[in-house]
């Protein structure tokens, strides 16, 4: 398997052939997808703000991309990844059983997001799965997120563009072709709101252009001293 390096940037460059071939069991187009996935999402912006030796959480994980790409790179020490889709867990185990260090990553079906292993994380991570909530739930699964962020830990936020135009319209049609969804983006104000309501401040903010898409990122921060201090994981 071609490894990025620990010292890598994480560039496209650096990651496709890492996930073409982290994916061998999975049939060709969802190899070919997962090649290319780093040239539409943003992991080179991502990754910095996990810290060295974190518990990470990603919740609705798909295929484990980013917690595989985070033990590639030696930059955690465990991670659990949760999702409603049965096939994408069933091939981020496998991708996790051809990584060396894959053993410190955990895969759980959840029906819904309260199934989500309720403890504490340094890092929660939720790339690109709101705007497939429906939007009357969205703010529960912010404040499951939230919830699972342990004092002094960060929730990492990515989402696409909400803003009329060229970018979130290219997104629109990405769903309907690839998930047949018509989709809804997520207002990153709403997010903001929703995680200062659970107590999370916001440490950082960035939007993205990458090819014809815009990403949101947003990074929060628990206060040390805020809910949940104290609690083990
Ligand atoms: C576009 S994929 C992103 C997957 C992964 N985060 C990534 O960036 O590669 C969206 C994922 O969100 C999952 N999802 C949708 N609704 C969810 C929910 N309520 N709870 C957990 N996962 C959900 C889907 O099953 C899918 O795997």
């Amino acid at each position: 398997m071609r490894l990025p390096s620990p010292d890598t940037a994480c560039t496209p460059a650096d990651l496709r052939g890492f996930f073409y071939d982290l994916y061998e069991d999975a049939p060709k187009p969802l190899r070919l997808l997962s090649a290319a996935r780093p040239y539409v999402c943003p992991y080179d912006r991502i990754v910095p703000f996990v810290p060295q030796g974190a518990r990470v959480l990603d919740v609705g994980c798909g295929t484990g991309a980013l917690l595989a790409l985070l033990v590639a790179i030696e930059r955690i020490a465990e991670g659990v990844g949760c999702d409603v889709s049965a096939p994408a867990l069933s091939f981020a185990r496998g991708a996790a059983g051809r990584l060396a260090g894959g053993e410190r990553l955990r895969f759980d079906h959840i029906e819904t997001i309260d199934g989500v292993v309720d403890a504490p994380f340094d890092v929660v991570v939720m790339v690109d799965v709101l705007h497939h909530v429906p939007e009357a739930e969205r703010q529960k699964v912010v404040a499951a997120a939230a919830r699972r962020t342990a004092p002094g830990g960060v929730f990492i936020y990515k989402d696409m563009t909400d803003e009329p135009g060229g970018r979130r319209l290219a997104h629109t049609i990405d769903d309907l072709i690839f998930s047949h969804e018509l989709v809804r983006q997520v207002s990153p104000e709403a997010v903001e709101r929703w995680a200062a309501g659970e107590g999370l401040e916001l440490v950082a903010s960035e939007y993205l252009p990458r090819l014809v898409y815009g990403h949101v990122l947003r990074v929060f921060r628990k206060p040390a001293d805020g809910p949940n201090a104290g609690a083990d994981a």
